[in-house]
């Protein structure tokens, strides 16, 4: 077997606790927290990969909250997060996308100072054609730290700019784990012959403009007029070469995530005529990206305003999504602005 070739090697765990070490004040509480969901992780990746030879495909007889029909991976990466979850003594509640109320903890076990929400399996449309999908997560500390009871609906609905962690895993060619404490975006990749998440990428910055959009073009006949304008004007070849853009759309809100850091541009779930607020969730799927997002240097907006100023009103609400590159971004609000004005 060839030798591992990474510069340095940093388990994610070695990481969380190196980055613990910088804040004296931490109990290592949030330490044990992500050990524990980064063991959930590693179920679900393996549960995908062989998601084909398991009998775990297709579509259950339920329907979510959203009234779209739960595929079978969804709801096992659901339980495999909560039940890796509700014992640490961590986590006070938690709430996902699949489950319409708050996921209490068990009443036998310890409630602790943080909230968990997330997305167990980003992508469902993707599930039973074996393209990349993903889990997205993200902790808050509930606003009482000091209180030992079950967490609340106020304690997950906190603006997204006082998350104190943000990630995502991606089940791709490989699977990587894309991570932010607020100390910038570092990515580890899963080595499934020793089981662990290696450091692969430090610190990684989105450049500042890109040549790639990002969206569901199917939906343009719907869109609000400025982000047809956009559209059109990415599409138009330009003297100095930045346009015309690329259109990249996997349908993974993940994947689509997950290119745009590396390579630049703009993802975007817009407002239109059926979908006032779009498709995306603010809690679990738009907020944790927002926050990887601006940490990587870039933007991530309603169309309005920046994303992690919004305060939520329920769990499972929309927002527009428009988020990548400073400069993209920037340009995309500008034309939202000039299409209400026309
Ligand atoms: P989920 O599978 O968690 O329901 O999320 C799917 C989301 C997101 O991943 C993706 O960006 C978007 O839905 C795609 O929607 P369209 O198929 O409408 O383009
Ligand atoms: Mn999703
Ligand atoms: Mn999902």
């Amino acid at each position: 077997m060839p030798f591992l070739k990474t510069s340095s090697l940093v388990t994610i765990d070695r990481h969380i606790v190196e980055e613990g070490a910088m804040h004296p004040e931490a109990t290592g509480e949030l330490t044990r927290l992500l050990r524990d969901l980064t063991l959930a992780l590693r179920i679900v990746a393996h549960d995908v990969r062989r998601a084909g030879l398991n009998d775990v495909l297709g579509l259950t007889d339920d329907v979510n909250s959203h009234g779209e029909r739960v595929k079978r991976l969804d709801i096992h990466a659901n339980d495999v997060i909560f039940r890796a979850m509700e014992r640490g003594g961590h986590l006070c509640v938690m709430a996902s996308e699949e489950v319409e109320d708050l996921m209490h903890i068990p009443q036998q076990y310890p409630k602790g100072k943080y909230v968990l929400v997330f997305d167990p399996l980003d992508g469902s449309s993707n599930i039973d054609v074996n393209v990349s999908i993903g889990t997205i997560f993200s902790v808050y500390k509930r606003l009482e730290s000091e209180r030992t009871d079950a967490g609340t609906l106020d304690d997950v609905l906190q603006p997204g700019y006082r998350q104190v962690v943000a990630g995502y895993a991606m089940y791709g060619s490989s699977t990587q784990l894309v991570y932010t404490s607020g100390n910038g975006v570092d990515v580890f990749t899963f080595d499934p012959t020793i089981g662990e998440f290696l450091l692969t990428f430090e610190k990684l910055r989105i450049p500042q403009r890109g040549k790639i959009y990002s969206v569901n073009s199917g939906n343009a006949h719907k869109w609000p007029q400025g982000i047809r304008d956009y559209v059109t004007h990415l599409l138009k070849p330009s003297a100095d070469g930045l346009r015309p853009y690329s259109l990249r759309y996997v349908g993974t809100m993940v994947a689509d995530i997950h290119r745009t850091l590396h390579y630049g541009g703009v993802f975007m779930y817009p407002q239109d005529a059926t979908m006032p607020k779009g498709k995306l969730r603010l809690v679990y799927e738009v907020n944790p990206m927002a926050f990887i997002i601006e940490q990587a240097g870039g933007k991530a907006s309603d169309g309005q305003g920046r994303v992690l100023d919004i305060v939520p009103t329920s769990l499972h609400q929309r927002v527009p999504c428009y988020m990548g590159s400073f400069d993209d971004v920037c340009e995309v609000e500008q034309f939202l602005v000039n299409g209400e004005q026309s």
